[in-house]
């Protein structure tokens, strides 16, 4: 198995589910270090790229945040990043390579477990023979075909904690409070910790906004005795006929919070803060949610593999885990319905979407 792209809390426990649950089918489970890379580099300052995982190697994970197999956001084998001569760097296709090195293994099958970007890598391996069981993780909750994707419920959590906390600053202080959460082109995170958390106006892509929309909620508010305001905005949230706010040239948001305090701050005329939540959201114990259903995918994926269901993937579909086709977990990302019963409950609720 191996674990790629961006960490989620819960990956140990699957981890922990595939390896105890292959022993008990009478396997040997192998953990591939760093995504894919651990086939590729054998041995990195005495860490082998390949692990043989037994029960001892995964006591006592479930809880822990992170990876002990580590990750890569950068291992993708069909263009992996190579220094040309000329100092430029290129990208290579080593995707061959790879499915020759699980049979030079004897590997039988890989249990793949990453979010969209991963899995995407997964189902090209698939397409070229390689047998594979994906398993959906992502704090974003992005992934079609399945109810959640595991990591999620703790980042809202994390999230929900963190602007419940603001509360009592912005009151004192009388203020604005911009808090900027993670998702990338997707709101489940903002929507679900902002409802809980109590914020007065919520941001997400699929939503478009209107700064003039923010302030007169925010204006509403204080003509209403309540001189501050929580807006709660998802990173990859965007104006209405303007672009989202990029931190840099590889396309990762970032910078909508304090685009937007700037011009509330100045509309408004109140004074405007900015908090930016990032990777805390992603690190850090599981909650018991996380850590139950990222064991019941690590389980499930070990019975897909048993059953030879090849080419799918573990979701949660109507409260049981059963695999789906992995073409139908990557084909499009799963956005925020702007006329779900959330977002209906939220508007009933006064909670402005700045639209
Ligand atoms: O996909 C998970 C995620 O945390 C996104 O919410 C965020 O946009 C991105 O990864 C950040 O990536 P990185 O850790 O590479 O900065």
């Amino acid at each position: 198995m191996n674990t790629g792209g961006g960490d989620a809390p819960g990956l140990n426990a699957v981890i922990r589910a595939v390896t105890l649950a292959g022993i008990d089918q009478g396997w040997e489970v192998l953990g591939i270090r760093r995504g894919y890379t651990g086939l590729l580099q054998e041995m990195v300052d005495e860490d082998p790229g390949v692990c043989v995982l037994d029960a001892h190697a995964v006591r006592g994970i479930t809880h822990l945040g992170g990876t002990i197999l580590g990750t890569s956001t950068r291992g993708n084998p069909f263009g992996l990043e190579v220094r040309q001569p000329d100092g430029t760097t290129g990208t290579v296709d080593r995707s061959d390579e790879i499915i020759s090195l699980f049979e030079e293994r004897g590997i039988d099958a890989l249990i793949a477990i990453g979010g969209d970007g991963s899995l995407r890598i997964a189902h090209e391996l698939y397409r070229k023979g390689l047998p594979v069981v994906g398993v959906p993780k992502t704090i974003d909750n992005d992934l079609a075909a399945t109810d959640v994707t595991f990591g999620f419920q703790t980042a809202v959590e994390v999230a929900t904690d963190a602007i419940g906390r603001l509360h009592s600053t912005a009151e004192s202080h009388q203020r604005v409070m911009v808090v900027e959460l993670m998702g990338r082109h997707t709101g489940w995170i903002a929507l679900e910790s902002g409802m809980a958390g109590g914020a007065d106006v919520i941001l997400i892509p699929e939503i478009p906004f209107s700064v003039d929309r923010i302030v007169e909620k925010v204006l509403a508010r204080e003509r209403a005795g309540r001189r501050f305001s929580i807006v709660v905005v998802a990173e990859g949230a965007s104006p209405r006929g303007g672009d989202p706010s990029y931190a840099d040239e590889e396309g990762r948001y970032g910078g909508i919070a304090e685009r937007l305090a700037g011009e509330i701050e100045e509309l408004a005329e109140k004074e405007t803060r900015t908090l930016v939540l990032g990777h805390i959201q992603r690190g850090g114990p599981p909650t018991a949610y996380d850590r139950n259903i990222s064991l019941r995918f690590g389980a499930a994926a070990v019975r897909c593999v048993a059953e030879g269901a090849m080419g799918t993937m573990v979701a949660l579909t109507g409260g049981d885990v059963r695999p789906v086709p992995l073409e139908d977990a990557v084909r499009d990302i799963k956005r925020v319905d702007p006329n779900c019963d959330a977002v209906q409950t939220a508007r009933q609720l006064g909670i402005s979407f700045g639209d």
